[in-house]
């Protein structure tokens, strides 16, 4: 058979380009570029903080959504959640004294490496997930044995200073709380909870990426709106702010903290996100020193943004474009998969939460049959069938040096937000001539030795 015509890139999580608001964006341009009063502050540095006006217009958007008291000093801007993940570990840990980075198995798979870079080679640890989200148990267990093994070790010298506005925490906690990349899971109410109350009695910090927290849609009805509580849980660092200050946290930094992004809203080109957590947090961010010297990240970007909130628009074409647009391509996805490969042995979650009755982000999370090893899956798709999927082995836990390792050799993460409608289709269609073909003879895909290029990381986010 020859190979199927027209690659199909099933693995890229961005955004398809028709869900870009590119007109609003525009006239948000012209606005603020043609008023000094404006495009003044927008072009020069930044208050270490963010642009005000942004700060304003979050603070009102966000406290509405989740129900919470609005205030914009809780809020600090970022260039996207990625570079905030980063300064975050150089504002709030050392790796001379935070002792591991505990990361949900399967994770966002890019995040590693920031971990790394920050100091923390070998000390990144998989812990597990579960059906309402994490096991907690598992994670609460390996924090202690953390902890047993670096009582013995004398207090090590420190590469930084806190300082006046910094605290360096024991451990780092990075989750996906909703509609998690890649297992499109949400963390249950009871587990979040947990999850702040094990954090507080670990000094633990909970870094959410809560990327898609407005990219939720029902099963089954209009997706404009976001009115069911499964979908309004309340975010870690709004739990929080609602325990009050732990008596061992004098200086009210906290435990958790959301890192949002417009990436997923607005254009991952933007590189504009926020950070909302507690007042002391979010000005000791804002005192990381790249901050101080290049003035908040983003500045431009983020009074466009500012307009954007202002007018509504943005929150409009979240209703009317980009939430729909994802609750079609998510229900054709899953039909094809309904007619397509559960026949074939294959396994994906209907719902973010356990019995649920919505869905979110950009990924469904496919377990293969046992027969199915999904590196052979995602070599034949791409040499055979010019299909591009994201192999579990991508999102497991790298860098974690002697825990428990979590394996998902056989795991297919699928995005469904960037290609055509058709493509979908069609991608889900070749993928189950990938695995017609390798039931059908195994051992010739095996000795083909077919191989994956480097570089598919790049576009996987
Ligand atoms: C969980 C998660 N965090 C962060 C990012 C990247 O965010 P940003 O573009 O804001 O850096 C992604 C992108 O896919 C993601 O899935």
């Amino acid at each position: 058979m020859s190979l199927a015509v027209g690659r199909i890139n099933l693995v890229r999580g961005w955004p398809a380009p028709d869900l870009l608001p590119v007109h609003h964006l525009s006239a948000a341009a012209q606005r603020v570029l043609s008023d000094p009063s404006i495009y003044e502050p927008a072009l020069q540095y930044g208050d270490d903080l963010g642009y005000r006006p942004l700060r304003e217009a979050l603070s009102d958007w966000l406290s509405t959504h989740y129900n919470v008291s609005r205030d914009p000093d809780r809020i600090c801007i970022s260039g996207g959640a990625s570079q905030n993940i980063a300064c975050i570990l150089q504002s709030f840990t050392d790796p001379a004294y935070t002792r591991a980075i505990w990361m949900v198995a399967p994770c966002y798979h890019l995040a590693c490496t920031i971990f790394r870079d920050a100091g923390f080679e070998g000390r990144i640890r998989g812990f597990s997930e579960d059906e309402e989200g994490i096991d907690l148990v598992e994670l609460e267990e390996g924090i202690k044995k953390v902890d047993e093994q670096q009582q013995a070790v004398t207090s090590p010298k420190l590469f930084k200073d806190a300082g006046q506005y910094h605290k360096f925490y024991r451990h780092v906690v990075y989750v996906v709380p909703t509609s998690a990349n890649p297992s499109g899971k949400t963390m249950s109410l009871r587990r979040r909870k947990d999850l702040v109350t094990l954090a507080r009695k670990y000094d633990a910090l909970v870094i959410c990426d809560d990327v898609y927290d407005f990219l939720q849609w029902p099963l089954h009805g209009s997706a404009e709106n976001l009115e069911r509580p499964e979908m309004r849980l309340p975010r870690l660092c709004d739990i929080d702010l609602g325990m009050g200050q732990a008596p061992e946290d004098t200086r009210g930094f906290g435990y958790a903290v959301s890192n949002g992004s417009f990436s997923k809203i607005a254009g991952p080109g933007i590189r504009t996100g926020w950070l909302e957590g507690s007042k002391a947090f979010s000005f000791g961010l804002s005192q990381t020193g790249s901050t101080m010297s290049g003035g908040s990240p983003s500045q431009f970007c983020a009074s466009i943004l500012a307009e954007l909130l202002q007018t509504g628009n943005l929150q409009t074409h979240l209703s009317k474009i980009i939430r729909p647009t994802l609750q079609r391509r998510h229900r054709l996805l899953m039909e094809a998969f309904h007619e397509r490969l559960a026949p074939l042995g294959v396994e994906c979650r209907e719902s973010s939460l356990p019995n649920g009755t919505s869905y979110g982000g950009y990924f469904v999370w496919l377990t293969l049959p046992k027969d199915m090893p999904s590196r052979l899956v995602a070599e034949v798709a791409l040499h055979k069938e010019n299909l591009i999927v994201g192999n579990g082995a991508m999102f497991e836990v790298h860098g974690n040096n002697n825990g428990k390792h979590h394996n998902f050799n056989r795991h297919i993460r699928l995005t469904f937000a960037y290609v055509s409608e058709d493509e979908l289709v069609e991608g889900v269609q070749r993928l189950r001539n990938v695995i017609q073909r390798i039931r059908h003879k195994p051992q010739q895909y095996v000795d083909q030795k077919l191989g994956l290029p480097d570089n598919l990381l790049e576009t996987s986010k």
